[in-house]
């Protein structure tokens, strides 16, 4: 992306940072995969020092490579490129990714409706888990062979990478790789959506949109688990009876009704909050599901931006709006442990189930990203090195 189309960028999106038009692209069906894994470090590993790093030698030429987008655009400006193991420095460590979550938001950065930090070869991706194989000096919460998951603005469709190692969360006994790696980013931000956008409370009854996707099926189920009704919406019929076995207590097909009706029909008063990341189609409705002084939280866009929103379109209700991104609230201190430890709990209680719908080969990315954008997926979509 040059610096002049940067400069068009005029929204707030996911990272915190300014972007422009909206993303899109073709469907195509996805396959089914399994939960399991446990692809921890070989046992006949050996433990090296070596210039201030500590890290695992396995007696093999280690090949990375990268799923790199080389100019904003479709999928198929998604290409595998080889690259040497990079090297961990002081604070770092680096990882053997055995797993690769694939979320909305790699869409947006490979379309280019967010800004690239780099000219060409974006390395995609925010969410994945893998094994330390090394450390640098002065890393302390981490150790070679711990398996770990994080969020991180892209870098993660790689064989490995190097990583500030304070971004790491170690992966409790009993959760798969494949499960961090799918949940992680997805988990956390329905974490922040419940406890910090808006906060619920039990008896509370609230509406999200795209119930059967990857957050939405994570979201449904908490809610529940908090005593919350929640109203979905979902384009289809299986769509909405998977939504429905995953904690909403009513789930509209958007496709075919008008849903501002459907929840004036099922919630008269209106809801508490609207959580929407579909944007651009439904929006306008949104609003008109709220009970006065309710709560919009606009949190992406996987219609297209929203482009024409006014302020006083808020005194229809003396309503609440907020666009909240994740990455703001990774940074508080104490948030990710705090975060982390409740997405882990409620997994590890099995409150909260995570389905991995989709699995690709993470050299056939642009596979998983046609699947994605052309509302082919449901819950989870992970790539696997
Ligand atoms: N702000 C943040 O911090 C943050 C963090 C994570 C995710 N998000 C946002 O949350 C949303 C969900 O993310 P996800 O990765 O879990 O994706 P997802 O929900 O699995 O997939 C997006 C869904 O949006 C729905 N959709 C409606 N209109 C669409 C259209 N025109 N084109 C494509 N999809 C359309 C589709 O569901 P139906 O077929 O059921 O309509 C589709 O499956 C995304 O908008 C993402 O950007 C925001």
């Amino acid at each position: 992306m040059t610096a002049s189309a940067r400069s068009r960028s005029n929204y707030l999106n996911d990272t915190g940072y300014p972007h422009k038009s909206p993303p899109h692209s073709n469907p195509r069906t996805a396959s089914s995969t399994s939960n399991s894994s446990d692809r921890s470090f070989n046992p006949s590993t050996t433990w090296i020092t070596f210039l201030g790093r500590t890290g695992i030698c396995q007696g093999e030429n280690h090949v990375a490579y990268s799923i790199v987008a080389t100019r904003p655009g479709g999928p198929e400006v998604l290409q595998k490129k080889e690259t040497e193991v990079p090297q961990p420095g002081a604070g770092e460590a680096l990882l053997r990714h055995t797993a690769i979550g694939v979320n909305f938001l790699d869409a947006y950065f490979r379309s280019g409706l967010y800004p690239w930090s780099v000219e060409s070869d974006l390395v995609l991706g925010s969410e994945a888990a893998g094994v330390v194989e090394a450390v640098g000096s002065s890393v302390g919460n981490v150790s070679p062979g711990d398996r770990v998951v994080y969020t991180a603005p892209n870098g993660a469709y790689a064989s490995h990478r190097v990583i500030d190692a304070k971004t790491l969360v170690k992966i409790p006994d009993g959760i798969s790789d494949e499960i961090a790696a799918a949940s992680f980013l997805k988990g956390l931000t329905a974490y922040y959506l419940l406890h910090g956008s808006f906060a619920v409370k039990e008896g509370d009854t609230v509406l999200f949109h795209a119930a059967a996707g990857g957050v939405g099926l994570i979201v449904g189920q908490w809610l529940a688990a908090k005593g919350v009704r929640a109203i979905g919406t979902a384009g289809g019929p299986e769509k909405c009876a998977l939504a429905l076995d995953h904690g909403y207590s009513d789930v509209i097909d958007y496709r075919k009704d008008d849903f501002v009706e459907k929840v004036k029909e099922l919630a008269p008063d209106g809801v508490e909050a609207v959580y929407d990341a579909v944007g651009k189609t439904t929006w306008r409705g949104s609003l008109k599901c709220l009970k006065l002084h309710g709560t919009f939280v606009s949190f992406g866009q996987s219609s297209g931006a929203i482009t024409d929103f006014n302020i006083s379109e808020l005194a229809a209700g003396s309503f609440h709006a907020t666009r909240p991104t994740l990455f703001h609230f990774v940074g508080l201190p104490g948030w990710l442990d705090k975060a982390s430890a409740a997405l882990f709990d409620q997994i590890g209680s099995g409150s909260v189930r995570i389905n991995i719908n989709q699995s690709f080969d993470l050299a056939d990315a642009a596979s998983a990203h046609t699947a994605l954008e052309g509302r082919q997926t449901t819950g989870c979509t992970i790539l696997t090195p």
